[in-house]
């Protein structure tokens, strides 16, 4: 553990996922003093209300992760215009049963890659949604979104484009600053 705690969450589960690779460029790129641990979000069972009262380990594991982080890090395809299911499924069992919202008042930053021209970017913004009832608070600038993602990241995924390197790289320092700066 660093002295500051990211969670990193990625919404693909796909092995050369580029999400999953940019994830990695962000461990890193990591800022003095911050550590990142990533979330395994493949085990959750559909989420059902009727699993809630007796939730099943992963999902109590990745509600205590969240709630340990000092800020949360997400890195998402775009499914259909907008966040995969999967990802969608661990924020809804992380953010259950009714009033007991792992995610309440986290700093999170979002960041994607898409295969498409427009770079997940429709999907970050229905993630920002969700974030709303969640009570997050997102990071606005810089944004991620990577498109044409093959010609970014080579066959097994790992992020070839230095200049998104560097967003990265900067989007971490601004989020371990607005992290902060909500803390006071
Ligand atoms: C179900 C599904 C829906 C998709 N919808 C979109 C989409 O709306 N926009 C887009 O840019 N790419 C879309 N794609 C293509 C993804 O950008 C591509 O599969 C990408 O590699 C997924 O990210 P990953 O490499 O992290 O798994 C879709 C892919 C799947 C499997």
């Amino acid at each position: 553990m660093g002295d500051f705690n990211i969670l990193g969450i990625v919404g693909s589960l796909r092995r050369a996922s580029y999400n999953r690779g940019l994830m990695r460029a962000a461990e890193e790129l990591l800022p003095e003093g911050a550590a990142l641990t990533v979330a395994d979000i493949s085990g959750l069972p559909l989420f059902s209300e009727d699993l809630e009262a007796d939730a099943p380990a992963a999902a109590l594991a990745l509600k205590r992760q969240v709630r340990e982080a000092d800020a949360i890090l997400i890195a998402t395809p775009e499914y259909n215009y907008s966040i995969p299911g999967a990802l969608k499924n661990a924020i809804d069992w992380a953010s259950r049963p009714y009033g007991d919202n792992s995610f309440d008042g986290k700093p999170a930053a979002i960041m994607g890659a898409s295969v498409g021209m427009l770079g997940t970017a429709r999907a970050q913004y229905h993630l920002r949604q969700v974030f709303v009832f969640l009570n997050m608070h997102p990071l606005n600038q810089p944004e991620i979104m990577v498109p044409f993602a093959q010609q970014n990241f080579d066959a097994e995924g790992n992020l070839t484009n230095e200049k998104t390197r560097e967003m990265i790289s900067q989007m971490l320092q601004s989020l371990v600053e607005w992290s902060k700066r909500l803390s006071k």
